[in-house]
């Protein structure tokens, strides 16, 4: 079977692995390993915008402390300065790449951008294209890859695994030597040689019942690196987007917090607000406060949801700012110049992932993950709106920056290390699809019942149990039957939901997006690398 070499691989093509890339694409050549289409990613479909300090009635230090507010103690200061701080530097690329952010005319009649706001941000400084930022940022960045003629995009390939010097069975420094990929158009694994490999795989979502998700959030990047030693953290802090709509017709579709940012409220199914008896900060507090607000609501009175309310605003106002969800709601007869928009929290974005320093770099030599599978301790326990895009392209362009450093160009490692194909054995066809449709479902509704917005001991352990039963099914599966892109997403699956509940049943407190029963204050006495679940 056949082995190619790049001088990176990139894995994931969302706003990180396609701002890696191109890069990248200045010093040699470059694969982006992506399991579907090249637009499949959370990036995306991500509403609201990228936040960073554009603004002179702004400061790098006010988003900084707004990034540790929000964070609950659990930041890496440094970390986020150094985010925060080369922010505006990626911006200006991002635009040279061919992005278009919303402008408006200052008072002096020279264009600035039209900076929105969103919970837990003391100034406007969120950057969009109207309410489909990820979009317009994906969109651009894709067509500038597809014109860089040193990156190959590999799309409906699936990295089903890393490969490592410790996995073949070296003793020395644990290093990268590439992946083993499933070729969907047919079925043949691949293998993919480098000694510089990006995760920028995304999250997780899909490991609950209720997300505003696509179908690719299957955590296989903190699930692949876990299984090649990677050490992983933080992966308890599940953020729940407060605002996802309630409608059977469209299941993960969010609701942009920029829209209670430019004034919609919060209300029961009688119209009246009811954010101000949970925090004086009302719909604009942040998201772990919101979320346990709405929940606290919903179970209060029995309804199935709360409402978003902007219909008090100008209707060109409305239909200017949120054009998409305007659209995308007056289709299921929701018109919200007019009516209040059903809304549930669902599980939105992963705060944890593969532990990295400030340059995406893992403890695996050569292996960077940056974006939501990685945790640099940007967003600590819980994270600030819109500094997700803004960790993924700064992170990015550190992560090549690093690798360039780490294994100049040219000067591949000494050792030349065989690397054996991939073995089929004696695997057959699996027949039993119904097993692995079962058990995707299961593992989504048992998360979401024990492992959601309040939990408790029990609730994780009992999570725990019936995990452990559905890993050693998973396992099975994966050894006697020939692999396909679904069992690959329940193995990688199982093993992240493990991880989130081995993290939060270590958490003995409650804090940002960890609230549990059993410990309902926070506790500062432990220290934070206690929480870090090593392999080793
Ligand atoms: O509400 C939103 O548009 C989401 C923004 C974010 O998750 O950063």
């Amino acid at each position: 079977m056949k082995m190619t070499r790049f001088d990176f691989i990139i894995v994931g093509s969302g706003a990180g692995g396609l701002s890696a890339a191109l890069h990248a694409s200045r010093y040699g050549t470059v694969a982006v390993v992506t399991k579907r289409g090249a637009l499949d990613s959370n990036s995306n479909w991500a509403q609201g915008g990228i936040a960073c300090v554009t603004s002179d009635e702004d400061s790098i230090e006010q988003h900084v402390q707004d990034t540790l507010i929000a964070g609950a103690g659990l930041c890496n200061e440094a970390a986020v300065r150094t985010i925060v701080t080369e922010g505006p530097e990626r911006i200006d690329e991002l635009v040279n790449w061919g992005v278009h952010f919303d402008q408006k005319e200052a008072k002096d009649g020279h264009l600035e951008f039209d900076l929105t706001r969103e919970g837990g941000h003391s100034q406007r400084r969120v950057l969009h294209a109207a309410d489909a930022t990820g979009r317009e940022i994906s969109e651009k960045l894709l067509a500038a890859v597809r014109a860089e003629p040193n990156i190959t995009l590999l799309e409906n390939h699936f990295a089903i695994d890393l490969i490592t010097t410790s996995k073949l069975g070296y003793v020395s420094e644990d290093r990268v030597l590439g992946l083993y990929v499933l070729r969907e158009s047919d079925d043949t694994v691949v293998t993919l040689r480098s000694d510089r490999v990006i995760l920028a795989t995304g999250g997780s979502g899909r490991v609950y019942l209720y997300t505003t998700n696509p179908r690719v959030a299957t955590g296989d990047g903190v699930a692949m690196a876990w299984r090649a030693g990677a050490s992983v953290a933080n992966m308890e802090f599940i953020q729940f987007h407060p605002t996802c709509l309630y409608h059977p017709e469209r299941r993960s579709f969010l609701i942009t917090e920029a829209m209670r940012g430019e004034g919609a409220r919060l209300v029961d199914k009688e119209g009246n607000e009811f954010m101000h008896k949970y925090d004086p900060r009302g719909s604009l507090a942040p998201r772990d406060v919101v979320a346990r607000a709405i929940d606290h609501e919903i179970k209060r009175t029995g309804g199935p949801c709360v409402y978003l309310d902007i219909s008090h605003k100008p209707a060109d106002f409305v239909t200017a700012h949120f054009p998409t969800i305007y659209k995308n709601l007056l289709e299921v007869d929701i018109d919200i110049t007019k009516d209040p928009i059903p809304v549930v929290p669902a599980a939105h974005y992963q705060c944890g992932g593969v532990q990295t320093d400030i340059n995406g770099a893992t403890r695996i030599r050569g292996l960077c993950a940056v974006g939501e599978v990685g945790c640099t301790g940007l967003h600590g326990a819980n994270r600030l709106a819109s500094n997700s895009l803004l960790e993924c392209v700064v992170l990015s362009h550190r992560a090549v920056n690093h690798l360039l450093r780490k294994l100049p160009m040219g000067r591949e490692e000494a050792l030349p290390i065989e690397v054996p194909p991939w073995q089929t054995g004696d695997a057959e066809d699996n027949d039993e699809l119904v097993v692995i449709y079962h058990n995707w479902d299961e593992i989504r509704r048992l998360m979401w019942d024990y492992v959601s917005i309040v939990r408790t001991t029990k609730r994780l352990q009992r999570a725990a149990a019936r995990l452990r039963n559905l890993k050693r099914e998973v396992q099975e599966f994966y050894w006697n039957f020939r692999i396909t892109s679904e069992l690959l997403e329940l193995r990688n699956l199982v093993e992240t939901a493990s991880l989130i509940v081995e993290c939060a049943i270590r958490r003995h407190e409650s804090r940002g997006l960890h609230y549990t029963l059993d410990y309902p204050e926070k506790d500062d006495t432990r220290p934070p690398e206690d929480q870090v679940v090593r392999r080793y």
